[in-house]
């Protein structure tokens, strides 16, 4: 398949057939390359659990309220959000970037990558994305309307809109694994029906990772499997060319 039948062959699958397994080897490597998404500021503040154990996989359709998507499956990824993880994260790029610099970047160019590089991870970095009970994040929007006001800048710096980074981010790697198990002949659904709370506890997740969905995996059965047509609003309503 092409990419084009790829994304038309990807569809939210509601019944997987139970006769047709499939090979948790590849579903992680599908989960690998949707390591490759892009993520912001190269934080990959994400985790992957890939869930084949049988008893584990009836306790997290439980907590996606058993629907068929997920009662069904062969596979479930739960893809997390680990924005608690930051300053570990950032440390990583860091130190990769350290590297990359000293090794691709022109000799008179290193010292100023060097300095920005530390700048954004050692200090920007853990500014924006440490929580203190929204305290914080009330701080960096004043910081960024009074900046604001002088010239362009970013004003989603509250703790709810760093959520929503890393969110996005992780919805990016959701989608990336999607498309990759599409490649495979192998179906998926992503699911934000289910209580958070319980599939934090079965995953035994700290109290900063968040659910961001689960995504059950399977080969979809015959006609059952999804329900019929896609419908999708008229592209000249959502399409704006300026
Ligand atoms: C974030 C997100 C959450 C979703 N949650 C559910 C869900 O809990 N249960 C379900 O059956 N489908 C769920 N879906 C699937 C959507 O209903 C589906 O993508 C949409 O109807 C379009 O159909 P298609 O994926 O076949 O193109 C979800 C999709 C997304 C992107």
């Amino acid at each position: 398949m092409n990419l084009e039948q790829i994304l038309n062959f990807r569809r939210s699958v509601r019944v997987y057939d139970e006769n047709k397994p499939i090979n948790p080897e590849v579903v992680k490597h599908c989960i690998e390359l949707a390591t490759l998404a892009p993520t912001s500021s190269n934080m990959q503040l994400w985790e992957f659990y890939h869930i084949t154990d049988k008893e584990t996989l009836a306790k997290i359709s439980k907590a996606c309220f058993d629907q068929k998507a997920a009662k069904t499956a062969m596979e479930m990824v739960v893809f997390v959000t680990r924005q608690d993880l930051h300053r570990k994260r950032a440390k990583a790029v860091l130190e990769f970037e350290k590297t990359n610099i000293r090794t691709y970047s022109p000799p008179d160019r290193q010292q100023k990558r060097l300095k920005d590089r530390y700048l954004y991870y050692g200090k920007v970095m853990p500014f924006i994305y440490t929580r203190f009970f929204g305290i914080l994040g009330f701080f960096r929007k004043m910081v960024s309307y009074s900046v604001g006001l002088f010239r362009p800048m970013m004003y989603q710096l509250s703790e709810s809109d760093m959520r929503v980074v890393v969110h996005k981010t992780c919805g990016l790697a959701a989608q990336t694994f999607m498309i990759a198990m599409a490649e495979q002949g192998y179906d998926t659904c992503p699911m934000e029906g289910f209580d958070s709370r319980r599939v934090k506890n079965i995953l035994k997740l700290p109290y900063g990772a968040e659910i961001n969905m689960v995504i059950s995996c399977g080969i979809r059965k015959g006609n059952e499997g999804i329900w019929g047509e896609r419908f999708r609003v008229p592209f000249d309503e959502v399409y704006k060319r300026i």
